[in-house]
């Protein structure tokens, strides 16, 4: 399990009927349908999971939970153990649901080809993120329902990858779910909405931080390839999970990035590095970032994440607007604006995890495609960008980074277990080149 809140959930939820309502109401983008919608529990929908981790494993039983007719269908892993393990606890909380025969647990770099074609209607992108925008590219062209965990790309060609693949879903009436789950979570939705309808006047800066402790990591086995051993730690690699900024702290950048309307900004500017992290399991990642976002309108985002053990704890966004402010607190779950629209929420909180399922299956089932695509792309390229800047101690502009050639990692189709990839060394900003 990764470090955030990603348990799974046991009730059932009773919402079919209500939820396509609560959806229309939520806010979000829809791209409407009406050739192919699904009549209302009439037909099956035959789920795949790919990457039967933490997260994995987790969204599988919230979309178990989201539907009164939803069966998983096809798992796809690279390692047995992980496979065994998801499977064996998702068949506990649904034994009527779970409805993977052992020729549809398909283990191996290509075992999501093999999902694809095993008849699912919706498939669950859970590995690490390296492998997501050419399996996201994979599942359109094979017209399936998406939920798409984040971060959807580690570098620039990968974003790239997704806009275009969630172009191709807009056209083919595919849901494309992300899984930037604050943007599910009620006293979130509450608070944007009240920042985005100007209750704090116009934004001009979003603090936001993600600042925690150390994550877990798998001690090397002697029969582990270097591959194996890279891929069971993949959080401490970049060119499988992006870096912490990307992989973690993009919940963050995604926050800022929606009190900002979703524009992307001009440029940015920032730094890092590894002070506690310094052994070699830890791979090549950094342990903190300090990056500076400028917009055209004048608007800064300034952003701090850190995963060092022993320090205080942080995780919010706290936006300064010119008639107030307003915070959004991860930790202290506190949701609040000051100004002449002072307001607390109050109300009930929610399973954002769950509520994402419910949204995606009601979405699916009225025939109204949610299409998250491109603020989920444009949340995890705020990402990317930020650790090329922190990187290469370079500023750099959106258009730049947006264009940026580097890829992190080998070609999909050139995964093997006798590959050996050459892992980058530690960034050192003015030395690193930004390419
Ligand atoms: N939204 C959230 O709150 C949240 C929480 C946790 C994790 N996540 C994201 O979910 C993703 C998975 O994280 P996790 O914590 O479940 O990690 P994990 O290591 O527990 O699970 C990843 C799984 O993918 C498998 N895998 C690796 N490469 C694969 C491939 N090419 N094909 C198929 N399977 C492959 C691994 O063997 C493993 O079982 C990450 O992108 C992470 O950032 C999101």
């Amino acid at each position: 399990m990764n470090k955030e809140q990603s348990t799974p959930t046991t009730s059932r939820r009773q919402f079919v009927k209500t939820a396509g309502a609560a959806v229309i109401g939520s806010g979000l983008a829809f791209h409407s349908s009406r050739a192919k919608a699904f009549s209302p529990n009439s037909d099956t929908l035959k789920v795949g999971l790919i990457g039967c981790g933490g997260r994995g494993t987790g969204a599988a039983n919230q979309a178990l939970n989201a539907d009164e007719n939803v069966v998983l269908h096809a798992m796809a892993d690279i390692f047995p153990d992980r496979m065994e393990k998801s499977y064996t606890n998702l068949l506990k909380l649904h034994p009527d649901k779970v409805k993977v025969d052992k020729e549809r647990q398909f283990l191996g770099f290509d075992a999501y080809k093999e999902v694809l074609k095993s008849g699912v209607d919706v498939v669950i992108l859970a590995t690490p993120p390296a492998f997501r925008p050419d399996h996201l590219m994979a599942c359109v062209k094979a017209g399936k329902h998406i939920f798409c965990e984040k971060p959807m790309a580690v570098d620039a060609p990968g974003v790239r990858k997704v806009l275009e693949a969630a172009k191709i879903a807009k056209k083919k009436d595919i849901s494309l779910m992300s899984g930037f789950c604050w943007r599910f979570h009620t006293p979130k939705r509450e608070t944007f909405s009240r920042v985005l309808n100007g209750d704090i006047g116009q934004v001009t800066a979003v603090y936001n931080t993600y600042n925690t402790g150390e994550l877990w990591s798998r001690p090397r086995q002697p029969e582990w390839s270097e591959l194996e051993y890279q891929l069971r730690n993949w959080l401490y690699y970049n060119w499988l999970s992006g870096d912490h900024i990307a992989e973690q702290a993009v919940h963050s950048l995604d926050m800022m990035s929606w009190a900002l309307g979703d524009i992307p900004p001009v440029k940015a500017t920032g730094t890092g590095g590894r002070q506690r992290r310094t052994d070699p399991i830890y791979g090549n990642v950094f342990d903190h970032f300090a990056v500076v976002y400028e917009y055209e309108n004048g608007a800064k985002g300034f952003h701090f994440s850190r995963q060092q053990k022993d320090c205080s704890r942080s995780y919010l966004a706290e936006m300064i607007g010119t008639n107030g402010r307003a915070v959004a607190d991860c930790i202290r779950r506190k949701h609040y604006l000051e100004g002449a629209k002072a307001w607390k929420f109050r109300g009930e909180s929610n399973d954002m995890y769950q509520t994402e399922h419910d949204e995606l299956f009601a979405g699916i089932r009225a025939g109204e495609h949610i299409n998250q695509g491109e603020f989920m792309a444009q949340s995890t390229m705020l990402a990317i960008m930020g650790r090329m800047v922190a990187y290469t101690g370079q500023t750099i502009t959106w258009e730049e980074a947006m264009n940026s050639e580097e890829t992190l990692g080998p070609k999909i189709d050139e995964y093997n277990w006798d590959l050996h990839w050459a892992t980058a060394e530690v960034a050192k900003p003015g030395i690193t080149k930004f390419f």
